[in-house]
Protein backbone atom coordinates (compact mmCIF):
# COMPACT_ATOMS: atom_id res chain seq x y z
CA UNK A 1 0.00 0.00 0.00
CA UNK A 2 1.39 3.90 -0.56
CA UNK A 3 1.00 6.30 1.73
CA UNK A 4 1.16 10.04 0.53
CA UNK A 5 4.06 11.50 2.49
CA UNK A 6 5.26 14.72 -0.38
CA UNK A 7 2.96 17.29 -0.32
CA UNK A 8 3.76 19.70 -2.84
CA UNK A 9 2.69 23.79 -2.60
CA UNK A 10 2.18 26.09 -5.60
CA UNK A 11 3.04 29.50 -4.36
CA UNK A 12 4.40 31.23 -7.53
CA UNK A 13 1.14 32.78 -8.19
CA UNK A 14 1.33 36.58 -8.78
CA UNK A 15 -1.32 37.55 -6.12
CA UNK A 16 -2.87 39.98 -8.07
CA UNK A 17 -6.06 40.27 -6.09
CA UNK A 18 -4.70 41.76 -3.21
CA UNK A 19 -2.28 44.50 -4.58
CA UNK A 20 -1.16 46.77 -2.90
CA UNK A 21 0.09 44.07 -0.57
CA UNK A 22 1.33 41.51 -2.53
CA UNK A 23 3.37 44.09 -4.52
CA UNK A 24 6.73 42.70 -3.10
CA UNK A 25 5.79 39.71 -0.59
CA UNK A 26 4.13 36.77 -1.41
CA UNK A 27 0.14 36.26 -1.03
CA UNK A 28 0.72 33.20 0.73
CA UNK A 29 2.31 35.12 3.56
CA UNK A 30 -0.94 37.12 4.72
CA UNK A 31 -1.66 36.02 7.88
CA UNK A 32 -5.16 35.05 8.66
CA UNK A 33 -5.34 36.54 12.49
CA UNK A 34 -0.95 36.04 13.52
CA UNK A 35 -0.02 32.96 10.93
CA UNK A 36 0.61 33.32 7.46
CA UNK A 37 -1.55 31.07 4.94
CA UNK A 38 0.92 29.04 3.88
CA UNK A 39 1.60 28.16 7.59
CA UNK A 40 -2.07 26.66 7.94
CA UNK A 41 -1.51 24.43 4.85
CA UNK A 42 1.67 22.81 6.17
CA UNK A 43 0.43 22.32 9.33
CA UNK A 44 -2.57 20.26 7.21
CA UNK A 45 0.02 18.87 5.62
CA UNK A 46 1.98 17.39 8.93
CA UNK A 47 -1.09 16.61 10.46
CA UNK A 48 -1.79 14.42 7.31
CA UNK A 49 1.17 12.65 7.54
CA UNK A 50 3.40 14.47 4.96
CA UNK A 51 7.17 14.56 5.82
CA UNK A 52 8.40 16.52 2.80
CA UNK A 53 7.12 19.91 1.69
CA UNK A 54 7.41 20.83 -1.66
CA UNK A 55 7.13 24.57 -2.72
CA UNK A 56 6.67 25.39 -6.30
CA UNK A 57 8.13 29.09 -5.92
CA UNK A 58 8.56 32.06 -8.37
CA UNK A 59 9.81 35.67 -7.89
CA UNK A 60 9.56 37.70 -4.87
CA UNK A 61 9.19 34.23 -2.76
CA UNK A 62 12.15 34.33 -0.60
CA UNK A 63 9.68 35.21 2.30
CA UNK A 64 8.37 31.86 2.40
CA UNK A 65 11.92 30.14 2.07
CA UNK A 66 13.03 32.10 5.54
CA UNK A 67 9.55 31.87 7.17
CA UNK A 68 10.66 27.73 7.35
CA UNK A 69 14.17 28.33 7.84
CA UNK A 70 15.92 28.74 11.08
CA UNK A 71 16.02 31.88 12.47
CA UNK A 72 19.19 32.30 14.84
CA UNK A 73 18.82 36.36 15.43
CA UNK A 74 15.35 36.15 16.01
CA UNK A 75 15.98 33.16 18.14
CA UNK A 76 19.32 34.11 19.97
CA UNK A 77 17.02 37.33 20.74
CA UNK A 78 14.02 35.71 21.99
CA UNK A 79 16.23 33.55 23.89
CA UNK A 80 18.22 36.14 25.53
CA UNK A 81 14.80 38.40 26.89
CA UNK A 82 13.35 34.99 28.33
CA UNK A 83 10.51 34.98 26.06
CA UNK A 84 10.41 31.08 25.94
CA UNK A 85 6.52 30.19 24.79
CA UNK A 86 7.39 32.57 21.32
CA UNK A 87 10.91 30.55 20.98
CA UNK A 88 9.16 27.38 21.07
CA UNK A 89 6.59 28.23 18.81
CA UNK A 90 9.09 29.52 16.28
CA UNK A 91 11.18 27.16 16.57
CA UNK A 92 8.54 24.61 15.45
CA UNK A 93 7.38 26.18 12.77
CA UNK A 94 8.76 22.87 10.76
CA UNK A 95 8.68 19.67 13.01
CA UNK A 96 12.12 17.96 13.23
CA UNK A 97 11.00 15.14 11.05
CA UNK A 98 9.99 17.37 8.30
CA UNK A 99 11.91 18.73 5.55
CA UNK A 100 11.12 21.74 3.18
CA UNK A 101 12.39 21.69 -0.53
CA UNK A 102 11.74 24.54 -3.12
CA UNK A 103 11.37 23.93 -6.86
CA UNK A 104 11.95 27.30 -8.66
CA UNK A 105 9.23 27.50 -11.80
CA UNK A 106 11.21 30.20 -14.49
CA UNK A 107 7.99 30.91 -15.99
CA UNK A 108 4.09 30.75 -14.26
CA UNK A 109 2.66 28.96 -16.95
CA UNK A 110 -0.02 27.64 -14.97
CA UNK A 111 -1.09 25.30 -12.29
CA UNK A 112 -0.52 22.09 -13.72
CA UNK A 113 2.95 23.21 -15.31
CA UNK A 114 3.67 24.21 -11.69
CA UNK A 115 2.88 20.94 -10.40
CA UNK A 116 5.09 19.30 -12.85
CA UNK A 117 7.92 21.19 -11.48
CA UNK A 118 7.33 18.58 -8.17
CA UNK A 119 7.98 15.21 -10.49
CA UNK A 120 11.84 15.11 -9.76
CA UNK A 121 10.84 15.62 -5.53
CA UNK A 122 8.08 12.80 -5.66
CA UNK A 123 9.11 10.39 -8.18
CA UNK A 124 6.62 7.46 -8.32
CA UNK A 125 4.20 7.84 -5.26
CA UNK A 126 1.32 9.58 -4.92
CA UNK A 127 1.76 13.15 -3.55
CA UNK A 128 -0.76 15.73 -2.25
CA UNK A 129 -1.67 19.34 -3.69
CA UNK A 130 -2.39 21.84 -1.58
CA UNK A 131 -3.45 25.42 -2.17
CA UNK A 132 -2.62 27.72 -0.01
CA UNK A 133 -5.08 30.40 -0.21
CA UNK A 134 -7.84 27.67 -0.26
CA UNK A 135 -8.17 27.52 4.11
CA UNK A 136 -10.44 25.17 5.14
CA UNK A 137 -11.43 25.06 9.12
CA UNK A 138 -12.25 21.18 9.40
CA UNK A 139 -11.62 18.54 12.01
CA UNK A 140 -10.63 16.40 11.51
CA UNK A 141 -8.64 18.64 8.85
CA UNK A 142 -9.71 18.49 4.97
CA UNK A 143 -6.36 16.84 4.16
CA UNK A 144 -6.34 14.05 6.44
CA UNK A 145 -10.15 13.18 5.42
CA UNK A 146 -8.56 12.37 1.93
CA UNK A 147 -5.92 10.76 3.49
CA UNK A 148 -8.27 8.03 4.73
CA UNK A 149 -9.88 7.63 1.67
CA UNK A 150 -6.73 7.27 -0.10
CA UNK A 151 -5.70 4.56 1.88
CA UNK A 152 -8.79 2.41 1.70
CA UNK A 153 -9.18 2.85 -2.05
CA UNK A 154 -5.96 3.94 -3.26
CA UNK A 155 -7.05 6.43 -6.62
CA UNK A 156 -6.46 10.17 -6.95
CA UNK A 157 -9.09 12.03 -4.55
CA UNK A 158 -9.81 15.77 -4.94
CA UNK A 159 -11.66 17.50 -2.80
CA UNK A 160 -15.04 19.53 -3.64
CA UNK A 161 -17.86 21.58 -2.84
CA UNK A 162 -21.00 22.01 -4.07
CA UNK A 163 -21.17 26.12 -5.33
CA UNK A 164 -23.60 28.26 -6.70
CA UNK A 165 -24.22 27.71 -10.16
CA UNK A 166 -23.19 30.81 -11.64
CA UNK A 167 -19.66 30.94 -9.82
CA UNK A 168 -18.84 27.53 -11.92
CA UNK A 169 -16.69 29.70 -14.18
CA UNK A 170 -14.20 30.26 -11.13
CA UNK A 171 -13.02 26.57 -10.26
CA UNK A 172 -12.56 23.52 -11.86
CA UNK A 173 -15.68 21.21 -11.83
CA UNK A 174 -16.59 17.63 -12.34
CA UNK A 175 -18.75 15.43 -13.75
CA UNK A 176 -19.96 12.94 -10.78
CA UNK A 177 -21.25 9.69 -10.66
CA UNK A 178 -22.52 9.66 -6.93
CA UNK A 179 -21.23 6.42 -4.89
CA UNK A 180 -21.75 7.12 -1.59
CA UNK A 181 -23.22 10.16 0.60
CA UNK A 182 -20.64 12.71 0.02
CA UNK A 183 -18.32 10.49 -2.20
CA UNK A 184 -18.49 10.61 -5.75
CA UNK A 185 -16.80 8.73 -9.23
CA UNK A 186 -15.14 11.69 -11.48
CA UNK A 187 -16.33 10.97 -14.69
CA UNK A 188 -14.89 14.19 -16.62
CA UNK A 189 -13.42 17.48 -15.55
CA UNK A 190 -13.62 20.90 -16.59
CA UNK A 191 -11.65 24.01 -16.02
CA UNK A 192 -13.77 27.20 -15.08
CA UNK A 193 -16.76 26.23 -17.33
CA UNK A 194 -19.47 29.13 -17.98
CA UNK A 195 -22.55 28.28 -15.53
CA UNK A 196 -24.56 26.71 -19.31
CA UNK A 197 -21.38 24.15 -19.66
CA UNK A 198 -20.83 23.07 -16.46
CA UNK A 199 -21.55 19.66 -15.72
CA UNK A 200 -22.23 19.81 -12.71
CA UNK A 201 -21.86 22.50 -9.47
CA UNK A 202 -19.47 20.31 -7.93
CA UNK A 203 -16.01 22.56 -8.21
CA UNK A 204 -12.68 21.53 -7.17
CA UNK A 205 -11.28 23.41 -3.89
CA UNK A 206 -7.50 23.62 -3.35
CA UNK A 207 -7.00 20.21 -1.88
CA UNK A 208 -5.37 16.88 -4.11
CA UNK A 209 -4.34 13.44 -3.92
CA UNK A 210 -2.97 12.57 -6.94
CA UNK A 211 -1.23 9.30 -8.34
CA UNK A 212 2.32 10.12 -10.18
CA UNK A 213 0.59 9.06 -13.73
CA UNK A 214 -0.51 12.57 -13.67
CA UNK A 215 3.11 14.39 -14.48
CA UNK A 216 2.45 11.81 -17.61
CA UNK A 217 -0.42 13.53 -18.48
CA UNK A 218 0.86 17.29 -17.57
CA UNK A 219 3.70 16.48 -19.69
CA UNK A 220 1.55 16.77 -22.92
CA UNK A 221 -1.30 18.57 -22.66
CA UNK A 222 -1.39 21.76 -23.75
CA UNK A 223 -2.31 25.63 -23.20
CA UNK A 224 -5.93 25.35 -21.61
CA UNK A 225 -8.10 27.53 -19.67
CA UNK A 226 -6.48 31.38 -19.95
CA UNK A 227 -3.86 29.95 -21.76
CA UNK A 228 -2.42 28.29 -19.10
CA UNK A 229 -1.28 24.16 -18.64
CA UNK A 230 -4.24 23.27 -16.14
CA UNK A 231 -4.35 21.06 -13.62
CA UNK A 232 -7.50 19.89 -14.38
CA UNK A 233 -6.47 18.95 -17.85
CA UNK A 234 -4.01 16.89 -16.71
CA UNK A 235 -6.17 15.02 -14.44
CA UNK A 236 -9.21 14.92 -17.22
CA UNK A 237 -6.76 12.72 -19.17
CA UNK A 238 -5.45 10.79 -16.18
CA UNK A 239 -9.49 9.52 -15.64
CA UNK A 240 -9.08 7.92 -19.22
CA UNK A 241 -6.95 5.21 -17.33
CA UNK A 242 -7.52 5.44 -13.39
CA UNK A 243 -10.22 5.98 -11.37
CA UNK A 244 -10.62 9.20 -9.01
CA UNK A 245 -12.59 9.98 -6.66
CA UNK A 246 -14.21 13.55 -5.48
CA UNK A 247 -14.65 14.08 -1.63
CA UNK A 248 -17.04 16.27 -0.46
CA UNK A 249 -15.21 17.22 2.18
CA UNK A 250 -16.59 17.55 6.33
CA UNK A 251 -15.63 21.62 7.14
CA UNK A 252 -16.06 25.15 5.64
CA UNK A 253 -13.38 26.77 3.30
CA UNK A 254 -12.70 30.16 2.77
CA UNK A 255 -11.76 31.75 -0.53
CA UNK A 256 -8.64 33.68 0.99
CA UNK A 257 -7.47 34.60 -2.38
CA UNK A 258 -10.26 36.91 -2.52
CA UNK A 259 -10.73 39.87 -0.10
CA UNK A 260 -14.14 38.82 1.28
CA UNK A 261 -13.21 34.93 1.91
CA UNK A 262 -10.14 36.62 3.63
CA UNK A 263 -11.72 39.09 5.77
CA UNK A 264 -14.38 36.26 6.23
CA UNK A 265 -11.29 33.92 7.74
CA UNK A 266 -10.14 36.73 10.06
CA UNK A 267 -12.98 37.27 11.48
CA UNK A 268 -13.78 33.83 12.39
CA UNK A 269 -9.84 32.79 13.11
CA UNK A 270 -9.97 35.95 15.49
CA UNK A 271 -13.56 34.84 17.16
CA UNK A 272 -11.71 31.89 18.65
CA UNK A 273 -8.04 33.05 18.80
CA UNK A 274 -6.86 32.14 22.36
CA UNK A 275 -5.64 35.46 23.13
CA UNK A 276 -7.66 38.25 21.74
CA UNK A 277 -10.72 36.18 20.98
CA UNK A 278 -12.83 36.92 23.74
CA UNK A 279 -12.36 40.73 23.29
CA UNK A 280 -13.25 40.66 19.94
CA UNK A 281 -15.77 38.63 20.07
CA UNK A 282 -17.56 41.42 22.00
CA UNK A 283 -16.48 44.09 20.12
CA UNK A 284 -18.07 42.25 16.75
CA UNK A 285 -20.71 42.11 19.15
CA UNK A 286 -20.96 45.55 19.91
CA UNK A 287 -20.46 46.63 16.49
CA UNK A 288 -23.46 44.46 15.17
CA UNK A 289 -25.82 46.05 17.45
CA UNK A 290 -24.78 49.64 16.68
CA UNK A 291 -25.48 48.62 13.21
CA UNK A 292 -29.12 47.22 14.40
CA UNK A 293 -29.56 50.01 16.42
C1 LIG B 1 -7.41 26.68 -9.21
C2 LIG B 1 -7.74 25.47 -10.10
C3 LIG B 1 -9.25 25.21 -10.09
C4 LIG B 1 -9.73 25.05 -8.67
C5 LIG B 1 -9.34 26.27 -7.83
C6 LIG B 1 -9.68 26.06 -6.36
O1 LIG B 1 -7.94 27.82 -9.84
O2 LIG B 1 -7.27 25.71 -11.41
O3 LIG B 1 -9.54 24.05 -10.84
O4 LIG B 1 -11.14 24.88 -8.67
O5 LIG B 1 -7.93 26.52 -7.91
O6 LIG B 1 -9.39 27.18 -5.60
P1 LIG B 1 -7.44 29.33 -9.46
O7 LIG B 1 -8.19 29.70 -8.21
O8 LIG B 1 -5.97 29.24 -9.27
O9 LIG B 1 -7.85 30.17 -10.62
Amino acid sequence: MQKVTTAVFPVAGLGTRFLPATKASPKEMLPVVDKPLIQYAVEEAVQAGCTQMVFITGKSKRAIEDHFDKAPELEAELEQRGKTALLEMVREIVPKNVSCIYVRQPEALGLGHAVLMAKPVVGDAPFAVILADDLIDADPPCLTQMVELHAARQCSVLAVQQVPREETSKYGVIRNEPLEPRLHRIAAMVEKPRPADAPSNLAVVGRYILTARVFHHLERIGKGSGGEIQLTDGIAQLLNEETALAWEFHGTRYDCGSKLGYLMANYVFGMRHPEVGAEFAAFATGMARGKAG
